[in-house]
């Protein structure tokens, strides 16, 4: 049988580069090799944690199910749902919650982090957070988890909530491990800390265009373009690191020679990169605008790939029923 791979992602809004590089080409990897079995969803009841507007939840969800095909993930290969068409999630979720304790997620970083970002939204949901997401894992049993390291907290909560039930049920879930990308880390264009939907300026949306992209890149701070050592952190850091991940290690290179040589002329550099990252983002918008016009099309992906998930998500169900003594 085939490794299993689950990951999701919430309906939080468009996908931007960050996500593209952090967990959406992890997932298009282990969807391309043929030693896995992949699934991908739309983590919708996960969105209900934070404050959402209901009247908008479809579309959102929608969205990140095009984006995903537009992306390049293949239907045929991998299935695509969205998590609250398979009920079985949830039903698993309260089973599991059994073994874990309050303590354990009150003190997560991530808890901790959402709560400071929205205030009002201390509720039990988010505090359920990771046991819903281990539910979503656990239920097919994957082994590999193509996430952000930011998620590694609630991959660390699955590991433990999968040894538990298997101590004390007998259960025989898989302990989940991250599959990490080499677009780890994507920094902001404002030169500080990461690429992130929620500051301005800082992000490249997998939408823009060649124009918006270089408008963006002019926006990033750099500086006099030499010195006698090249910066580790600021604009002029995330600009190569933006380099490297979209011209390669050899560019970067070449640039950090410049810089402690005879300079770097920023507007070449800008110019270029912007040519780089577009040529990334143009089969995907090419793509998109397909599957935007093939509406009965997705409908039926994602028709089938709910049809698929709770085949499988079924069957751990009645097992965890039965190892916990309700049938
Ligand atoms: N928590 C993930 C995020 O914010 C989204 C998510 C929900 C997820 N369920 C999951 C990711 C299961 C991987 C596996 O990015």
């Amino acid at each position: 049988m085939k490794k299993r791979v689950l990951s999701g992602i919430r309906a939080t809004g468009r996908l931007h580069l960050g996500n593209y590089l952090g967990a959406v080409s992890g997932m298009l990897e282990l969807a391309h090799s043929n030693e896995y079995e992949t699934l991908y969803m739309v983590a919708d009841l996960h969105t209900l944690t934070t404050p959402y507007d209901p009247a908008n939840l479809q579309a959102m969800t929608r969205n990140v199910v095009l984006d995903y095909l537009s992306a390049g993930l293949d239907p045929q290969k991998s299935t695509i749902f969205i998590q609250s068409h398979v009920s079985e999630h949830t039903e698993l979720f309260y089973l599991l919650s059994t073994v874990v304790s309050l303590a354990r997620v009150m003190h997560l970083p991530t808890y901790k982090d959402k709560l400071k970002q929205y205030p009002n939204a201390s509720t039990v949901a988010l505090l359920n957070y990771p046991v819903l997401m281990a539910s979503d894992i656990l239920i097919y049993k994957a082994g590999l988890v193509p996430v952000g390291i930011d998620q590694e907290p609630h991959l660390e909560v699955a590991r433990e909530i999968a040894r538990k039930m298997n101590d004390i049920y007998g259960t025989n879930f898989l302990e989940p491990k991250r599959f990490a990308t080499n677009g780890e880390y994507v920094p902001s264009l404002t030169g500080e800390g990461k690429m992130s939907k929620s500051v301005e300026g800082s992000y490249i949306s997998l939408t823009d265009s060649l124009d918006e992209i270089k408008k963006k890149l002019a926006g990033a701070p750099t500086d006099s373009g030499k010195g006698e050592k090249v910066p580790e952190t600021g604009g002029v850091a995330n600009l190569l690191k933006f380099v490297e991940l979209f011209e390669g290690q050899d560019k970067r290179k070449y640039y950090e020679e410049k810089y402690v040589g005879d300079g770097i002329r920023y507007g070449d550099l800008k110019k270029e990169l912007a040519d780089a990252i577009f040529k990334e983002l143009k089969p995907i918008q090419e793509r998109r605008k397909e599957f935007e016009n093939s509406p009965a099309k997705v409908n039926k992906i994602i028709e089938e790939g709910a049809e698929k998930a709770k085949s499988i998500a079924k069957e751990t169900v009645r097992e965890v029923k039965e190892k916990m003594g309700l049938v």
